[in-house]
């Protein structure tokens, strides 16, 4: 149980209410109205949930108003460098601490085990229009593994859980590059058993039965830092989402294929797509970033600074910051250049300035950069939010196994204030 630290009174029909409160671990307090309906009838109001914990979690730390994200209590810039892999940060945001080398290496022997699909599952799979977009394929295919593998239905103890994660974690790879060769139509071509994920992965989308794609360190290690700097970020939009549906005793694969929904929206993960499609649309419209700028402000105007601002961070986002460097660390080791990238740079420029950013505290966020680094690897536009939910399954079935093993949890289900019809009659037809 986090701290119970001091009390709040709540004053209302000239009745004093004692609230608890609670302080977690970075001294962030929150009050505890668990009982306030029952006690009193009394309901909060939150629409967008902003102001309210729906959970304790050790998983992710974020201080929004300092830019500060933390795994485990890690800070997320001790990742910035080759050597943490995208496995073990896995790991470690599923089980609680990082693994040691027999932890990891045998969960990368399940991960090698894993990779393939089940073929009934890849009939399925086939059947799917080629060009369907990719994130409904995903949830799809996440939902489906319920039908093909029936022992993760119930998972009550960690080994069962280590399998089910090992599971979704690799076929979910198979089925992002499955599903852009069979739009390119490619080959599939199957996981090799001596490269890591990142590097199979490049291999699975990009080499051909003739020419093995050579997946370069640079490469690698842009790929593994993506993913991890997209692994967990808390209470967002998807997490919430793997937690409501969790809270109902669904099963992993019914939790994670509802985030991969979530996430798909143009407001969360969805984002990456549009930044993208901004900056080029800027690139081939010829239009100047002063202008693109000036229309973001303008509320009558449809364009919105994709890639910009966030509901927790009213500060740079860390991760934005790390990828805005890996840009150039990836270019100049490709010895190329993106002038999407210099459009990037100059639209962050100009509106850091600006007070209409600067007052309302909008900085650019994680998908800001990341898709420069994913055209980089030459993966296209439509599969930019397939990889973030890549990146993101990790602190799915973290949340989940937090959320489905915790003391005393409940179905989560809000309450609300009705604004509908007073009470009223039946009207026969001929009486409306
Ligand atoms: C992710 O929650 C997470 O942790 C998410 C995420 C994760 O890792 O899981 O970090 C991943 O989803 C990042 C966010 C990706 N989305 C975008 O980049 C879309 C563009 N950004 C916005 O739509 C917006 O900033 C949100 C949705 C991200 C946050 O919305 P808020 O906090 O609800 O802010 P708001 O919509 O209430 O806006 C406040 C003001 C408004 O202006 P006023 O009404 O005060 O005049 O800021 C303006 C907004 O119009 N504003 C923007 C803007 N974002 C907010 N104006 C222009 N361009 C923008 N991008």
């Amino acid at each position: 149980m986090t701290d119970l630290s001091d009390s709040a009174k709540l004053l209302i029909d000239d009745k004093e209410i004692n609230l608890d409160v609670y302080t977690g671990v970075e001294g962030e307090r929150s009050i505890d109205i668990t009982s306030l309906y029952k006690d009193h009838g009394l309901t909060t109001y939150d629409p967008s949930l902003g102001n309210t914990a729906i959970c304790r979690s050790s998983i992710t730390y974020i201080d929004g108003e300092r830019g500060v994200l933390r795994y485990r209590g890690i800070p997320i810039e001790q990742f910035d460098r080759p050597c943490p892999n995208f496995i073990e940060v896995a790991w470690a945001l599923i089980f609680g601490r990082l693994p040691d080398e027999e932890e990891l290496e045998q969960f990368r022997e399940m991960l090698t085990e894993n990779e393939l699909l089940h073929e009934g599952l890849k009939n399925q799979f086939m059947t799917l229009p080629v060009d369907a977009p990719p994130m409904a394929i995903l949830s799809a295919m996440i939902s489906m593994m319920a039908c093909y593998h029936k022992e993760f239905l119930l998972l009550e103890d960690e080994k069962i859980l280590m399998g089910a994660a090992a599971r979704l974690i690799s076929k979910v790879r198979t089925i992002a590059a499955f599903t852009y060769r069979r739009a390119a139509g490619l080959p599939f071509i199957y996981p090799h058993p001596g490269l890591r994920y990142c590097a199979n992965f490049l291999h699975m989308m990009f080499s051909l039965p003739y020419r093995q794609f050579e997946v370069s360190e640079e490469m690698e290690d842009a790929l593994n830092l993506l993913l991890i700097l997209h692994a967990d970020h808390e209470q967002n939009c998807s997490a919430s989402a793997v937690r409501v549906v969790c809270s109902a005793q669904a099963n992993l694969f019914a939790s994670c294929s509802a985030g991969v929904n979530a996430l798909w929206g143009p407001l969360h993960g969805g984002a990456n797509v549009k930044v993208m499609e901004m900056l080029d649309g800027i690139y081939r419209g010829g239009y100047k970033p002063e202008e693109c700028i000036e229309a973001a402000k303008d509320h009558n105007n449809p364009f919105r600074l994709f890639g910009f601002g966030h509901r927790v961070y009213r500060n740079y986002d860390p991760r934005a910051k790390i990828l805005k460097t890996a840009c150039d660390r990836l270019f100049a080791k490709m010895k190329k250049a993106d002038p999407l990238l210099d459009i990037a740079r100059k639209l962050e420029e100009l509106a850091l300035k600006d007070p209409y950013f600067v007052d309302r505290k909008l900085y650019p966020n994680v998908d800001f950069y990341s898709g420069i680094l994913f055209r980089a690897m030459g993966i296209p536009t439509n599969m930019f939010t397939v990889m973030f939910a890549m990146g993101r399954l990790p602190g799915w079935i973290a949340q989940w196994k937090e959320q489905h093993f915790a003391d005393g949890a409940k179905i989560i289900r809000p309450r609300q204030l009705y604004v509908g019809n007073p009470k009223s009659n039946y009207l026969e037809m001929e009486k409306r």
